[in-house]
């Protein structure tokens, strides 16, 4: 069963406040989503391998770490998910970046894929899907057998929200994927979205509606 990892710093947690609210608006909104998507990256980067390094201080020469080499890739699910890749980046800058298109279709709330282009190396890197918002977890279940498909095999899920309902999906299908959450919230409405939530994230982050 994969861990799931929810967020209890208080940054976080008055962040995440300040974006339900509907009063905030787009500019905050995506400058709030960064903010919080490069605190979560701290948690979300906690156990990479780090190695023993010898180098030189204005003082003298010392030993000391830095991590391993390891590469990772992040992958937003568009749109909402590109909100959070500027934060990451803002920690990770050699971080590679794959995108993978997916909408929620309104009838069904089934995912329906339209775009996906990821580093060539997929399966050498640890991978951070990235997307705000863990509904009924069709889309980021989708995302995640997409990468499997083409080679990913270490693969982590952040998120900003979630549902119960999402995340039990997502721990059924994929066992082996950690997921980073910023909040769990109370249930799914009968339009499958998170309640209390924030609304659409695609729609508050770009404007659109
Ligand atoms: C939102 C959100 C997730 C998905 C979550 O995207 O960003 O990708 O819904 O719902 P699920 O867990 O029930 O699949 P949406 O489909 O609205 O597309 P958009 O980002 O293009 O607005
Ligand atoms: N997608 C969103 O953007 N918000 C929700 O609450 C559910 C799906």
């Amino acid at each position: 069963m994969s861990t799931l990892h929810v967020m209890d710093h208080p940054l976080i947690i008055h962040k995440l406040s300040l974006i339900r609210d509907t009063k905030t608006g787009s500019k905050e909104f995506r400058e709030l989503v960064k903010e919080i998507a490069m605190l979560m990256c701290y948690e979300a980067t906690r156990e990479l391998p780090m190695k023993e390094v010898e180098i030189e201080t204005p003082i003298c020469t010392t030993k000391t770490k830095v991590i391993a080499g390891k590469r990772l890739a992040l992958i937003p699910i568009l749109r909402a998910g590109l909100g959070m890749v500027d934060g990451m980046l803002s920690l990770i800058p050699s971080a590679r970046v794959g995108h993978i298109g997916l909408y929620r279709d309104p009838e069904t709330f089934k995912p329906v894929e339209y775009y996906c282009k990821l580093p060539k190396d997929i399966e050498k890197r640890e991978v951070i899907v990235l997307d705000p918002m863990l509904a009924t977890g069709g889309s980021a279940s989708a995302a995640i057998s997409f990468l499997k498909e083409r080679g990913a095999v270490n693969i982590k899920l952040m998120c900003l929200i979630g549902a119960p309902e999402g995340i039990e999906v997502l721990q059924k299908e994929h066992p082996d994927v950690d997921i980073y959450i910023g909040a769990v919230d109370e249930k799914l409405n009968d339009h499958k979205y998170i309640v209390p939530g924030l609304g659409d994230a695609g729609d508050r982050i770009f404007g659109t509606k």
